[in-house]
């Protein structure tokens, strides 16, 4: 059975009580469970890991290389300035996908830039909850 990460970085272990009227009001379990919930629907195995510590992030991208066929990644804030990230995500030969809650583009202009989406296969935002379901479709085609 094929088999994907989910990486969430700094802060959004507090979605549900973090800028709501930006994030919504799930929490990340709500989201994990609705993950869950379509990768089994859809015949794959997946695992979660979120930490506010970028080592452990860049870690956990390095047994993406022996343990799992792809991993969806929202890196948070490290999105935007993580070289050491990028390079982790680079060194991985299997499939990234970047997502994000919020629509990066109608936000602040230091959101606009990713350091990440070069070395992802694609970036999907904007669409709250929707875009890690919306990353599973996308991953199951390069898988
Ligand atoms: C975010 C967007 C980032 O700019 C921000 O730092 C986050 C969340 C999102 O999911 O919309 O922590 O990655």
């Amino acid at each position: 059975m094929k088999k994907i990460l989910i990486i969430n970085g700094p802060n959004l272990n507090l979605l549900g009580v973090r800028e709501p009227v930006v994030y919504g009001k799930e929490t990340l379990g709500d989201i994990n469970e609705a993950i869950a919930l379509l990768c089994d629907q859809t015949g794959i195995a997946c695992d979660f890991f979120q930490s506010n510590t970028e080592g452990e992030i860049i870690d956990k991208i390095h047994t993406v290389l022996t343990d799992y066929d792809g991993c969806i990644i929202n890196a948070g804030a490290l999105t935007h300035y993580s070289y050491a990230v990028r390079d982790a995500i680079a060194s991985v030969n299997k499939p990234f996908v970047e997502v994000h809650l919020s629509n990066l583009y109608t936000r602040e202009e230091f959101r606009h830039k990713s350091v990440l989406t070069a070395v992802c296969k694609g970036l999907i935002c904007g669409f709250g909850k929707d875009s890690y379901l919306l990353a599973v479709r996308a991953i199951l085609n390069l898988i």
